[in-house]
């Protein structure tokens, strides 16, 4: 194995509070820290914890400036190629994405795959999503009649097929609709072509919710219940998450109990 490694942790949603003693314990023994968090209390946190500092954020795409290159895209390859860079030198890196750092970071994943090819230790640690989040302050559990959960946009440009009997949660609806990767906000028609899609598959009345936990200890999560055909009237933030309800428990696959004499008065 080479000199230099990588680890990759996640901060939680709240911080510090969602950072787990083994992640304080990596960010603290780096020799350098490579940083992308939203709020600035993430990042003074994580300053008092290493204060060799790298703030990934200085290389996020900016549609004003184009300093970063054209899209989102082109911002997380020259994160990549930062992180790497002080990996090649022979450091101990840690790098920092908010939430769980697998989930919706594409950057993080990247790192370790390429890391780990050019043969050094690299390896991510889990953490607090925004999902997980979710969970708790929705009071629903995805192993009642199972989970789906899609990127959005992606959930509108390909036939995703849809359970209606199991949860459905749908990630960045703040950027819905949006195939260049410039935008910090639907597209102009995000929302409506989701609505569209939703309504093929569940009643105008569905009650849904628009969900956004809490980032700083005094706030509230923000938790808006509405008819799935009232989505377009609703503010949508950077951080809204979408929750769908199951419609209906799923049909018993009766051939198949009586195939193999499972006792169906027992399922719950
Ligand atoms: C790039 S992803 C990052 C996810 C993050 N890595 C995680 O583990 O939660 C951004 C999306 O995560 C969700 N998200 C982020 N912060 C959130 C929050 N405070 N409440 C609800 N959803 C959130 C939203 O769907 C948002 O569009």
């Amino acid at each position: 194995m080479k000199k230099g490694s990588l680890v990759i942790v996640g901060t939680g949603i709240l911080t510090p509070a969602h950072l787990s003693q083994e992640s304080i314990n990596r960010i603290e023994t780096a020799d350098v820290v490579h940083v992308l968090v939203p709020d600035p209390l993430g990042l003074s946190t994580i300053t008092k914890l290493n204060s060799n500092i790298k703030n990934l954020g200085e290389l996020y795409f900016d549609p004003k400036s184009n300093k970063n290159g054209k899209n989102r895209l082109d911002g997380y390859k020259l994160m990549i190629e930062s992180i790497l860079s002080d990996v090649r030198l022979g450091l101990k890196v840690c790098a920092i994405f908010y939430g769980h750092p697998g989930i919706f970071v594409y950057p993080s994943h990247e790192c370790i795959s390429k890391a780990k090819k050019e043969g050094f230790d690299a390896q991510m640690l889990p953490a607090i999503s925004a999902e997980d989040c979710l969970f708790a302050d929705l009071g629903v559990d995805p192993g009642d009649l199972g989970c789906q959960a899609y990127e959005a946009s992606q959930f509108l440009f390909y036939r995703h097929s849809i359970n209606t009997s199991a949860m459905l949660i749908l990630w960045q609806i703040g950027v819905v609709g949006d195939e260049t990767l410039t935008k910090f906000k639907p597209s102009e028609n995000g929302m409506a072509m989701l609505k569209e899609k939703l309504l093929e598959h569940y009643p105008a009345n569905h009650l849904v919710t628009l969900y956004e936990a809490s980032t700083l200890p005094t706030m509230e999560p923000r938790i808006a219940e509405i008819n799935i055909d009232k989505i377009t009237d609703i503010q949508i933030n950077a951080i809204t998450t979408l929750y769908i309800p199951p419609l209906a428990n799923p049909a018993l696959n009766t051939n198949f109990c009586k195939r193999w004499n499972v006792d169906i008065s027992q399922l719950q």
